[in-house]
């Protein structure tokens, strides 16, 4: 899967705050996403973090100086690394940097190569508040305001110097939308927040055993993954599985129950744009789950199940009119006529049906061959495709749904 940075160039310049600390994690979030990262630091700025995590990170040199090895005579190309990037990201940025943008004044590495940048330049300014409302400091931001810079204002909370007030840097999730939103203006879910369940549930019989199923996750992974790459940020509320996701805009919520999982999306499900509902829920949990192992005793025994709560229903019951839910249907026989009535009983916007009849589809393959129905008996049947792709075919839907 293409990431969404993938082939972009940032140069981050880091500047003496210390909010330098939290450019350390940007720079992980930035290549997690694709991109190439170069990371250019000011003098102030090494008193507060070392380059190493820097190039660890970035698996690049960290370039602080003109001079790379005096004895060496060798020296760092400021205009090469500034015409290398497709954007200079100067987070954090302090006032007195900020100042010496506003005037050209190149008296250090990061400002020549700043100034012979020829891409567009976004700054993260971090002062403590009254530095911050100064009219110098507002002076300095129209004015670099006006060279077309994207300035991310920063935020109001506590600050290093104990005060509260407005000059905290934009947190570094925010600064990757930010980001992504300057490479790809046009995302269909830019804005918006998903959540989306997946894999199995586990009901505990007692503390060695469980009841399961065996759901890999794989689809759910797949949409949460489309969905973020379609602009969307993320709740991931999955149930146990192998299958890894490191998508930086997807959050992860570990549940292992289908009560946990009904827990999980009833403190979200309000704030969020699109739900879909990819888990293979337990529809029955024991009655009572032992405390201690149990014994094997007789031929035969039996467990007494209750039922679960319906995840799906629930939220469909409360479902406002901004949001998409989108549920499965995975079906053996009848299958139209039954996803039909979970389209309807759960208050789907549309349903995705597998069936287990059809080859390549359903649980721990990575294919799926699906048919989407809609209300009405509208209906799209797929052919058997690689589950990304079918993840595709999903969220492109919503993302039409959306655009309404
Ligand atoms: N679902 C849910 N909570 C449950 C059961 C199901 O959220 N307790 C969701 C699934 O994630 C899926 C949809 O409801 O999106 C349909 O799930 P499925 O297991 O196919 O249907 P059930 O309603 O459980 O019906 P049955 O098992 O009888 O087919």
């Amino acid at each position: 899967m293409k990431l969404l940075l993938q082939g972009k160039k940032i140069l981050l310049g880091v500047t003496g705050s210390i909010a330098a600390y939290k450019s350390v994690y940007l720079v992980r979030l930035l290549i997690q996403s694709g991109a190439e990262v170069r990371v250019m630091m000011t003098s102030g700025a090494l008193e507060f973090v070392t380059p190493l995590s820097f190039s660890t990170l970035s698996k690049n040199a960290v370039h602080s100086d003109f001079t790379e090895d005096r004895n060496a005579g060798t020296w760092t190309n400021h205009v090469e690394l500034a015409l290398w990037a497709d954007l200079v990201l100067i987070a954090p940025l302090t006032s007195s940097t900020l100042s010496k943008m506003a005037n050209a004044q190149s008296d250090n590495f990061l400002m020549t190569v700043y100034m012979s940048a020829r891409c567009p330049v976004m700054i993260a300014p971090a002062m403590d508040h009254d530095m911050y409302m100064h009219p110098g400091t507002a002076a300095n931001l129209a004015k670099v305001k006006s060279f077309g810079h994207i300035i991310l204002e920063p935020k109001t909370g506590e600050l290093a110097s104990g005060l509260v007030g407005k000059g905290r840097m934009t947190e570094p999730d925010e600064i990757l939308d930010e980001v992504i939103r300057f490479f790809h203006p046009a995302l269909p879910l830019a804005g918006m927040t998903a959540m989306v369940t997946a894999g199995p549930t586990y009901e505990r019989i007692d503390p060695v055993r469980f009841i399961g199923n065996f759901s890999s996750g794989k689809m759910g992974l797949a949409i949460a993954d489309e969905l973020a790459n379609q602009g969307a940020k993320v709740i991931l509320i999955c149930g146990p599985i192998k299958e890894v996701i490191s998508n930086p805009r997807v959050e992860l919520v570990n549940v292992m129950t289908a009560f946990e999982m009904l827990e999980a999306c009833n403190k979200v499900f309000d704030s969020v744009d699109i739900a879909v509902m990819a888990a293979a829920v337990a529809d029955y949990t024991p009655e009572n789950v032992a405390d201690e192992k149990i014994k094997k005793k007789g031929s035969e025994m039996s467990i007494q199940l209750k039922e679960t709560a319906d995840i799906a229903a629930t939220l469909g019951k409360r479902k406002k009119v901004w949001q998409i839910l989108v549920g499965f249907a995975l079906e053996t026989n009848n299958e139209e006529a039954n996803a039909a009535k979970k389209l309807e009983s759960k208050n789907f916007d549309f349903v995705v049906l597998n069936s287990l009849r059809d080859e390549g589809a359903g649980f721990g393959v990575d294919t799926n061959k699906v048919t989407l129905i809609w209300p009405g008996n509208k209906k799209q049947e797929f052919g058997l495709k690689a589950k990304s792709k079918v993840a595709a075919d999903i969220v492109n839907e919503i993302s039409r749904l959306k655009a309404k």
